[in-house]
């Protein structure tokens, strides 16, 4: 079955030089000018999927295929489980909270010599029946998701605090972003980790953080976000020996870099039933031929320790890329995936995020799935819940008890009903 993606919403060739984006050239300090014209938007072409697949037989090789050529050209080659050594140091007692109805325990472990620390947020009934959980990164601390003085502070480098560590009076300080009670009220647990815990958020040549046991990458092997991934894996491997977490149902979730994290969990280990990207942009769910907001040249020299050293070459080249975001949502199929934008967050480019779905269908419905509802873009707050689910809110870049509502929503639909 040949399938022909072309999108062409501008011919390049027409016009003249001086309306293109500003594109400084590598290594030159020229301000970056991102573009947000959809008038300007360079053709493009997308790699399909499904090209070369007859039967659903073929998609098994097509997928190894494709998601092989995702890891080494962009977010690198994971290390394997056994690299971890693993450990569960220590668990904590239950802790009632939010009125006796949740239950918060604490799991300390050790990932390539990093001490994790893991904070469970459970409904009561899960110690009569294992309940469906939402697992992901958080951005500042364990600390900061709910406010309750047993919550270990992190010992790891603090991206957001002056001088780099945990601090008392941020307890509770991100809870915003996270819907704790609405999670625990839908009968589902949340875990959550700081993400520092693994890698600390900054260019380093790959010394600290589970580099510093796995050793530095080659241009092919995971870097930041690879082995963020790849510890979400293990964490779930930690969670197998807790007996009040379903780990056949868990929703891998995450905001923005987390978000992109997220996405390549859920494209890298089939245990995640379900993947939530949130606003997750360049990198994650938009499709970076768009070139609309961070493109891969600004994203690689912003962050260059966040994709592996392959995926420099594609910097200005995006139409060298033998995958674009579509690729990584179809990695996932047939497994439900969710992604959301704000309206605000242009940086993301919320049209290529939504284009990434639609791209992605057809593979989802090659695979017997609902897919996405509509191929329009739909208008903010108003959400698409099929096998891929997509919602465009109001607001910024940001994780609100709007986009909370959605997930669990859509959560309960997939791994409940
Ligand atoms: C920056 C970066 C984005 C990223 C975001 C975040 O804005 O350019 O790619 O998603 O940070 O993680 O908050």
């Amino acid at each position: 079955m040949k399938h022909s993606v072309i999108t062409k919403t501008f011919c390049i060739a027409l016009l003249p030089i001086c309306t293109l984006p500003n594109f400084p050239a590598h290594g030159q300090d020229a301000k970056f000018v991102p573009n947000y014209d959809e008038a300007r938007v360079p053709e493009y072409e997308l790699p399909d999927p499904l090209s070369g697949v007859e039967t659903k037989n073929d998609w098994g090789s097509r997928r190894a295929e494709l998601y092989e050529r995702m890891a080494t050209q962009m977010f690198g080659t994971m290390p394997s489980p056994e690299a971890a050594k693993l450990r569960i140091e220590s668990t904590s007692p239950g802790k009632l909270i939010l009125d006796g109805k949740c239950v918060l325990r604490q799991l300390k472990i050790k990932i390539a010599g990093q001490s994790v620390d893991v904070a469970l947020f459970l409904p009561v009934s899960a110690s009569e029946k294992p309940v469906p959980i939402f697992l992901g990164y958080n951005f500042n601390g364990n600390h900061t998701v709910f406010d309750d003085s047993s919550i270990t502070l992190p010992q790891s480098w603090m991206r957001k605090t002056a001088d780099h560590k945990a601090h008392e009076k941020d307890r509770g300080s991100s809870s915003g972003r996270w819907a704790i009670e609405k999670i625990v009220d839908a009968n589902f647990g949340l875990a959550t980790l700081y993400y520092g815990d693994v890698d600390p958020d900054f260019d380093d040549g790959f010394r600290n953080g589970v580099h510093s046991q796995l050793g530095v990458p080659s241009d092919s092997e995971a870097a930041s976000i690879g082995t963020w991934a790849w510890a979400l894996s293990r964490v779930v491997d930690a969670l197998e020996t807790i007996d009040e977490v379903d780990t056949q149902r868990v929703a891998v979730i995450g905001h923005s870099r987390l978000g992109k994290t997220s996405l390549w969990a859920g494209a890298s280990d089939e245990r995640f039933a379900l993947v939530i990207s949130n606003n997750s942009g360049c990198g994650g769910a938009a499709l970076s031929r768009r070139q609309v907001g961070e493109t891969v040249w600004k994203i690689n020299d912003s962050f260059p320790h966040w994709f592996c050293g392959n995926f420099k070459q594609y910097g200005r080249n995006e139409g060298a890329m033998p995958f674009d975001s579509h690729t990584l949502l179809a990695l996932i199929a047939p497994r439900p995936v969710y992604v959301a934008s704000a309206h605000e967050d242009r940086w993301a480019d919320p049209k290529g995020e939504f284009l990434s779905c639609v791209h992605a269908d057809p593979v989802y419905k090659f695979l017997g799935t609902s897919g996405l509802p509509s191929k329009k873009m739909p208008a903010p707050n108003t959400p698409l819940h099929g096998t891929i689910g997509y919602h465009i809110r109001e607001g910024k870049h940001d994780v609100t008890d709007y986009d909370w509502q959605q997930y669990i929503q859509f959560a309960t639909k997939h791994l409940v009903q």
